[in-house]
């Protein structure tokens, strides 16, 4: 299901600052050669990190779910000037894209490429978050959340994508591990206590929460 209207998309696009030419690069040679091209956040989402990242100009970002680098150099482009990205990926071919484009990028510097299970690699970073990108299997959303919550710095943000699921959480019956997931950790992030959300609907859905 498309959920916004492509028009709305192309016209969101158009009035959008241009994707640098680097960060387009990831793009396209992802468009071209990777069958998930769809999973990149592509260029409103990426936008939308870019501005995040630059008005809070974190010190810490941590992005559960790499793949071939685009939302981290996104993100990354607000770090302060000592500032890190930690992120992390399952696939080592992706992972191995993804160190391609760092590794030429102004801020390979301040990126570090986790390759290994998000679950495994998490706890043994000693770090407070400014900013959580979460983006991987969204069976684990939940406890990716509960891992990192008490490591978000008071006023950060922990930002949750694909939380409409392609529309399959909107369903009277919800089918499927994932919407099923999705819809769990929307529910438990409305019943915490401990944060305040806003999800908004752009492209599948793309939550942001602040630790109060
Ligand atoms: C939607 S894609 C990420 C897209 C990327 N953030 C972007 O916007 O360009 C999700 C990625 O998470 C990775 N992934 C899935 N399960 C993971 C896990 N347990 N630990 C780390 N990465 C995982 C997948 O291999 C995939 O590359």
């Amino acid at each position: 299901m498309d959920l916004v209207h492509p028009l709305a998309e192309q016209y969101a696009a158009f009035y959008s600052s241009p994707e640098n030419e680097f960060i387009r690069e990831v793009s396209v040679h992802t468009k071209q050669t990777h069958p998930h091209a769809q999973m990149l956040s592509g260029h409103v989402q990426g936008s939308f990190l870019t501005i995040l990242s630059t008005l809070l100009q974190p010190q810490r970002i941590l992005e559960i779910g790499t793949f071939t680098g685009y939302s981290a150099l996104c993100l990354a482009k607000g770090l302060k000037s000592d500032g890190l990205i930690h992120t992390i990926e399952l696939r080592a071919d992706d992972a191995a894209t993804a160190n391609r484009f760092f590794r030429q990028s102004p801020h390979k510097e301040k990126i570090i490429l986790h390759i290994g299970n998000a679950k495994d690699i998490i706890p043994a970073l000693n770090e407070n978050w400014d900013i959580v990108f979460i983006d991987a299997d969204k069976t684990a959303y939940i406890d990716y959340y509960e891992l990192i919550l008490p490591c978000v710095k008071q006023n950060g943000l922990i930002i949750a994508d694909n939380v409409l699921f392609h529309g399959e959480v909107l369903t009277e019956i919800i089918n499927g591990k994932n919407a099923i997931a999705i819809h769990a950790f929307n529910m438990h992030v409305k019943n915490d206590r401990r944060v305040e959300q806003v999800l908004l609907t752009m492209r599948d859905g793309l939550s942001i929460i602040r630790k109060l």
